[in-house]
């Protein structure tokens, strides 16, 4: 391929800048024109590209965000909004895309390479819900963020002999809940892939306090059925704790992407770009045991992602 496009598309991730550098500067050194393509599959229907080089990515690989910035395109989910945006693609001799998002973009880049495009897909969102890869690009970063929140929390609930629920972000992924409670000492992790127990949960608060254990952590992930209001009501009822509520929200979406991250995003953009360059069939680039690899992009979209629910247990062992 002499000419390939690159694109951010849904939340934006710490690792997206990463990514977009390592992917320039791989399609330059093997001599290919890369464009960018502004606000994901938005930019794509209405024409916003722009030729990138060498300088373009040039101060970028530390920042959060994407330079590229990104968007969720209702229109792209249409007929005519993917008609459209194939056409601009001819139109402009683009050959071959990247695209760094989550699994909504890649069920888009699907419908592209149905449409005859070949798009390698590199998973940037802080969620960590897709199957096929161990890892996505900003995951880690927003687990170091949560983490370094909970430190926070829990110097001033130490303080004041508080209990602090905390909300985290993740869809209906609980991976961010999951590694950041294990890793900061949440004292209960609840996530969407777990039934909820909110009796249960009193009951193991009630007896940390019976223990002397005056201060707690609860670590609730969005995806759980309940608001941290309502939560927070809820066990008020049955307790008798001082109990506060943080919803750490778009925090986890910014900020610099940790070493894992930015590694993530060099190694699977290097190879996307090199896999267009070698003209493969749609591929999604994912991170399996350390190691870089590729599989066809419709297999990679079915594949489920499990929790690891082998943690759950530890939490009630180590967290007294
Ligand atoms: P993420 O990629 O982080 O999961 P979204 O789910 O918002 O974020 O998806 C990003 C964009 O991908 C959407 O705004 C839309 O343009 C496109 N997209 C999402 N789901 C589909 C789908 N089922 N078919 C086609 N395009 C989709
Ligand atoms: O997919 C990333 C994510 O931050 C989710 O964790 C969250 O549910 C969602 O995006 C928030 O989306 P928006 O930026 O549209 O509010």
């Amino acid at each position: 391929m002499k000419r390939i496009g690159i694109l951010t598309s849904g939340g934006d991730a710490p690792g997206m800048n990463a990514a977009i550098r390592a992917a320039v500067r791989t399609a330059l050194y093997y001599d290919m024109e890369i464009i960018g393509i502004e606000k994901g599959y938005e930019g794509l229907i209405e024409g916003s590209f722009k030729g990138m080089d060498l300088a373009s990515v040039g101060d970028i690989l530390h920042r959060g965000g994407t330079i590229l910035k990104t968007a969720r395109s209702e229109r792209f989910k249409t007929e005519e909004g993917q008609r459209i945006a194939v056409s601009n693609l001819e139109k402009c001799g683009i050959e071959g895309l990247v695209v760094c998002g989550g699994d909504g973009s890649y069920r888009g880049a699907l419908d592209l390479a149905k449409r005859g495009v070949k798009v390698m897909g590199i998973p940037g969102t802080i969620d960590n819900d897709m199957g096929y890869t161990d890892y996505t690009i900003g995951y880690d970063t927003a687990v170091n963020t949560v983490l370094n929140a909970i430190s926070m929390i829990r110097d001033t609930n130490s303080s004041h002999e508080r209990t602090t629920i905390i909300e985290v972000m993740g869809r209906e992924c609980g991976d961010i809940g999951l590694y950041a409670g294990l890793t900061g000492g949440a004292d209960a992790i609840l996530i969407p892939e777990l039934p909820l127990d909110i009796d249960e949960l009193a009951s193991k608060l009630m007896e940390g306090m019976k223990r002397g254990k005056n201060h707690s952590i609860i670590i609730k992930a969005e995806g759980v059925d309940i608001s941290v209001e309502e939560l927070r009501k809820q066990l008020l009822e049955r307790t008798n704790l001082d109990i506060r509520t943080v919803v750490l929200a778009y925090l986890q979406r910014g900020g610099a992407p940790t070493a894992r991250d930015r590694m993530l995003a060099t190694l699977t953009a290097n190879r996307a770009v090199c896999l267009l360059r070698d003209d493969y069939e749609s591929q999604a680039v994912g991170m399996s045991r350390g190691e870089v690899f590729e599989m066809p992009l419709d297999e990679a979209v079915q594949i489920k992602r499990e929790a690891d629910l082998y943690l759950i247990p530890l939490i009630d062992m180590l967290s007294k």
